[in-house]
């Protein structure tokens, strides 16, 4: 049991240990990632889309900031029908974002900073643009062509059904015919499948050329020095044999329903642990494991500790930890973490399940709140009555209930500082270290996501968390670029979350960012330790844990929580009474603070 003792008369212990400490190791086990997302970063060449020489421009605010590392959406040559996630060649930057040599002046200045570079791989689908892709339309039913690709004949005499009835993530069917041709047999011409965008046709991965090519895909980036990858839809890429039928949906930001009546899986889970059939038969097939382990071997014969990051959303998560085994990826987005509501116990109780989870493989937990698919967290906690909240993490439309823009932030603010004080690697969204809320009010036309428009706008979609990031309060564009141009609008509000008006500004969300990581590295709490501070380990309203001599504490009820006498607060995410001499300093409800005793 540790002690820590802050006044002979209330001292507070923390006996419930969750989580030891470890030497520092390997990097990406406490590093503090930040996720660019290049269209709407920084704009260097004034077409309203950010590219890589913005990246680059902007290295001084990351620097400053003093995350230890950068995860970039994809750049590659790609017809951006889902904004770089359908990449026409995985080995070529899109001249919209610029050049290889961009990319190389990017990485070369990044780690002369100390800032490492994770890029994308997009490996369940490629654009259908990609030359694979056009040879397979070019060539006939069964040809090789063909068999790098999900393409089946459709079920009648005629064909003319689907394969089976999935659906697509983006909405409507996963499946999509070509046109006649006169080589067709008899079934007609052939269906292809696209768990995403028509323009995303899904790759065979029991295709020894696929395999090899995505080996060869992950030496071209590794050859160039980068530091990891973060690996897309990973729980994709193997289906279930035979395709068969589901009657769940799954969307991409409402997360999986499952079916009324659980589906028999056909093949028993690998180590019987759970059954598989919760993330439907296109998700989270134990095949995909095999090409993890080959590419952890790729990446094994490289110098210095690179790393592979899943982005699966598969539940519990016994079934997420089998994607950070010892053998296969390093890191797992933790999304778990990200829809937990806003409460207390559900907190501690994702916070000690996913330790735990992680460390019976041996893996760091990850801690993620916002990305590029998702709802910012600063407008998702700006509900006062959570069940106010549209469904899941997905976007907020014009005309659902509004969030409060001032709680929301403030809430951010508090469940950011929580995260940066667990132990384990954490992801920032670009933008959230402002503080930024989604733009809400995007008029429909110049909505940009597929899936607003693959499901008639009744999802909303994406657009309102990847709007162009604000550099200057007084430039157009917010400074974006040298233009004022942006791709997607910028909401009026973003003039006062702009970075230089943030930027050596006490008090401003920036700068409890930039102290928070500060702190977090002096006290090396990225690979320390969880224990549950004793005296609020039954409230309802406060989650209070011990990592090495640091105590995280988040006030989420209404009345303000006492600091013991002689309390010393690092950080904190809103004001706080100050101490007195008999009195600990009082933190107000929805914040977070950081204090040694
Ligand atoms: C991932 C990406 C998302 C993309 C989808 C299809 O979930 O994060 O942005 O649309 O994959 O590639």
């Amino acid at each position: 049991m540790t002690r820590i003792d802050s006044s002979p008369t209330k001292p507070l212990s923390a006996s419930t240990v969750v989580h030891a400490s470890h030497e520092p190791s390997e990097w990406w086990r406490d590093a503090v990632i930040y996720q660019v997302y290049p269209r709407s970063f920084a704009d260097a060449d004034g077409d309203g889309i950010g590219d890589l020489p913005g990246i680059t421009s902007r290295l001084p605010h990351l620097a400053a900031l003093g995350i230890d590392a950068l995860w970039l959406s994809p750049f590659y040559r790609s017809p951006q029908k889902d904004a770089g996630y359908d990449v026409a060649d995985y080995r070529a930057v899109d001249p919209l974002f610029g050049t290889l040599e961009d990319f190389d002046v990017l990485l070369e200045q990044a780690h002369e900073r100390g800032i490492r570079i994770i890029v994308d791989l997009v490996p369940n689908h490629t654009s259908d643009q990609h030359v694979w892709f056009q040879e397979a339309l070019r060539s006939p039913a069964g040809s090789p062509a063909r068999a790098r690709y999900m393409f089946r004949d459709g079920k009648g005499a005629d064909g003319s059904t689907p394969p089976n009835n999935w659906q697509s993530i983006f909405g409507g069917p996963a499946w999509t015919r070509l046109p006649a041709s006169e080589d067709d047999g008899p079934a007609g011409p052939q269906w292809y499948l696209h768990l995403f965008d028509t323009s995303q046709p899904d790759l065979d991965w029991s295709n020894d050329e696929v395999k090899a090519e995505f080996e060869d895909v992950l030496r071209f980036w590794l050859d160039k020095g980068v530091d990891g990858f973060r690996i897309d839809v990973a729980h994709g890429m193997v289906k279930a044999d035979g395709l068969p039928d589901w009657s769940g949906k799954t969307s991409m930001v409402e997360g999986t329903e499952k079916p009324a009546e659980q589906v028999v899986d056909p093949g028993a889970p690998e180590d019987g642990l759970v059954d598989t059939s919760v993330n439907g038969p296109m998700f989270d097939q134990d095949g995909v494991h095999d090409i993890y382990r080959a590419w952890h071997q790729v990446l094994a014969e490289y110098d210095g500790d690179r790393c592979l990051v899943a982005e699966a959303w598969v539940e519990p998560m016994e079934r997420l930890a089998r994607y950070v085994r010892a053998d296969e990826m390093h890191q797992a987005f933790n999304f778990a973490f990200l829809t937990t509501e806003w409460d207390a116990s559900r907190l501690r109780d994702i916070v000690a399940e996913s330790l735990e989870m992680s460390d019976s493989v041996g893996a760091p937990t990850t801690w993620v709140l916002s990305n590029h698919d998702v709802s910012r967290h600063a407008s998702r906690l700006g509900y006062e009555d959570a069940s106010q909240r549209p469904a899941g993490t997905a976007g907020i439309k014009p005309t659902d209930p509004q969030p409060d823009e001032a709680l929301g932030i403030k809430r951010a603010r508090a469940a950011s500082l929580l995260m940066l004080g667990l132990p384990g690697s954490a992801y920032v969204y670009q933008g959230e270290e402002l503080g930024l809320p989604d733009h809400i009010m995007i008029p429909d036309e110049a909505r940009q996501d597929p899936s607003f428009f693959r499901t008639n706008g009744e999802e909303i979609g994406r657009d309102g968390c990847r709007v162009p990031i604000p550099w200057e309060a007084a430039a157009p564009g917010y400074g974006f670029g040298p233009t004022g141009k942006t791709w997607l609008p910028q909401p009026p509000s973003y003039g006062t979350y702009a970075a230089d008006q943030q930027r050596d500004v006490e008090g401003s969300t920036f700068e409890m960012y930039r102290r928070a990581l500060e702190v977090r590295g002096e006290a090396e709490l990225g690979s320390g330790s969880l224990a549950w501070v004793d005296e609020y380990q039954g409230s309802s309203d406060v989650v209070a844990l011990l990592n090495r001599d640091v105590v995280v504490l988040t006030n989420l009820g209404t009345e303000a929580v006492t600091l013991p006498v002689g309390a010393e607060v690092l950080v904190a995410s809103g004001d706080h009474a100050t101490a007195t001499e008999d009195s600990g300093a009082r933190v107000p409800r929805d914040t977070t603070v950081w204090f040694r005793v």
